[in-house]
């Protein structure tokens, strides 16, 4: 019988689709840029998507590619050297897009993207503190220059600071018990590795829920981590200053991961379709395919929604 390396072939597919940006036919779809065209790509990552909008530019085109984190723009830049003059790169956080812009000395742009959360990258590398498979330092910071980190926020807050924090950004139901338990536990000794968060949340929650779809602790790395980043408060303040830099018939589309972040963009996109300065491209948001979920299952939860400047 023939002997297949089940766990190389696996592990090969998965590297495939790390490189294979989320809904790629959909942006390349509904972004729809022009020949010579300029688009800001407010999450570079490891420029798969920045990729594919400067290949729809073309030589002549630009595209504005915005990291907060360094690592990922250094990395980046290797992957797209094939179209580097096309990519101007900055690291910063999107949510000063204002003083990207007005810092190039552009004026409007014909497309914006925004692809949320954190990529692979950060994700598999243990040192950065996002994953609860892998043991590493409490970190969970995209910008590495900033000052706050995942070890500050649960070996300082007060219990009640940690129970809010699991509750909105977390939307975690045990909350209380997890927050109660990390301030008993960090009075014996600090909170410092990512084993230490996910052992305390399985040790606070009642028995019978530990076996679940998701990883019990999944809502509280969510928590932090969104915490951390100020994830919410960026995407919110982007979202109030972008349509003025945006080229009538210019499109916004934003990838989001979960609920919070698809109910701030959906409720942004409601109110300025509502004062007539954007129109809805799709009324629902979209899902990706079962083709794209079978190949990369982390895709599995991203939700697009597409507006354009009237
Ligand atoms: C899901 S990944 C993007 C992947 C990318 N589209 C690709 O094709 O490789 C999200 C990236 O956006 C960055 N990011 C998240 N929030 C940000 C913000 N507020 N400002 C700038 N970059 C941000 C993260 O550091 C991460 O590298």
């Amino acid at each position: 019988m023939v002997q297949f390396a089940w766990e190389e072939i696996k592990k090969s597919m998965e590297e495939q689709a790390a490189h294979i940006p989320v809904m790629h036919k959909e942006i390349t779809e509904y972004m729809r840029l022009p020949a010579g065209g300029c688009c800001v790509d407010g999450t570079l990552g490891m420029g798969g998507h920045t990729r594919l909008l400067a290949e729809q530019v073309g030589p002549t085109g630009k595209i504005i590619a915005i990291d907060r984190d360094r690592q990922s723009l250094e990395t980046a830049k290797k992957n797209l050297s094939s179209v580097e003059g096309r990519v101007i790169f900055v690291q910063d956080d999107f949510r000063n897009i204002d003083r990207v812009l007005e810092g190039l000395n552009i004026q409007s742009v014909d497309g914006i993207l925004l692809d949320l959360g954190i990529s692979s990258f950060q994700l598999d590398n243990e040192q950065r503190g996002f994953s609860i498979k892998a043991n590493g330092p409490l970190d969970m910071r995209m910008d590495q220059d900033s000052w706050l980190s995942a070890y500050d926020l649960i070996n300082s807050l007060s219990e009640k600071e940690l129970s809010l924090i699991l509750k909105d950004y977390g939307e975690e139901r045990w909350h209380n018990r997890i927050a109660r338990r990390l301030v008993q536990e960090r009075s014996i000794r600090p909170i410092e590795t990512t084993k230490d968060l996910s052992d305390i949340v399985l040790k606070s929650i009642p028995s019978g829920q530990k076996w679940q779809k998701i990883h019990p602790a999944t809502r509280t790395f969510q928590a932090f981590r969104i915490a951390v980043n100020r994830e919410l408060e960026s995407l919110d303040i982007a979202l109030s200053k972008i349509v003025p830099y945006l080229k009538p018939q210019g499109r916004i589309c934003i990838i989001s991961f979960h609920s919070l972040e698809d109910r701030i963009v959906k409720n942004k996109f409601r109110v300025l379709a509502q004062s007539g300065e954007l129109q809805l491209v799709l009324k629902k948001p979209l899902s990706v395919s079962l083709e794209e979920e079978h190949v990369n299952p982390r895709s599995r939860s991203a939700r697009l929604r597409v507006a354009e400047k009237l």
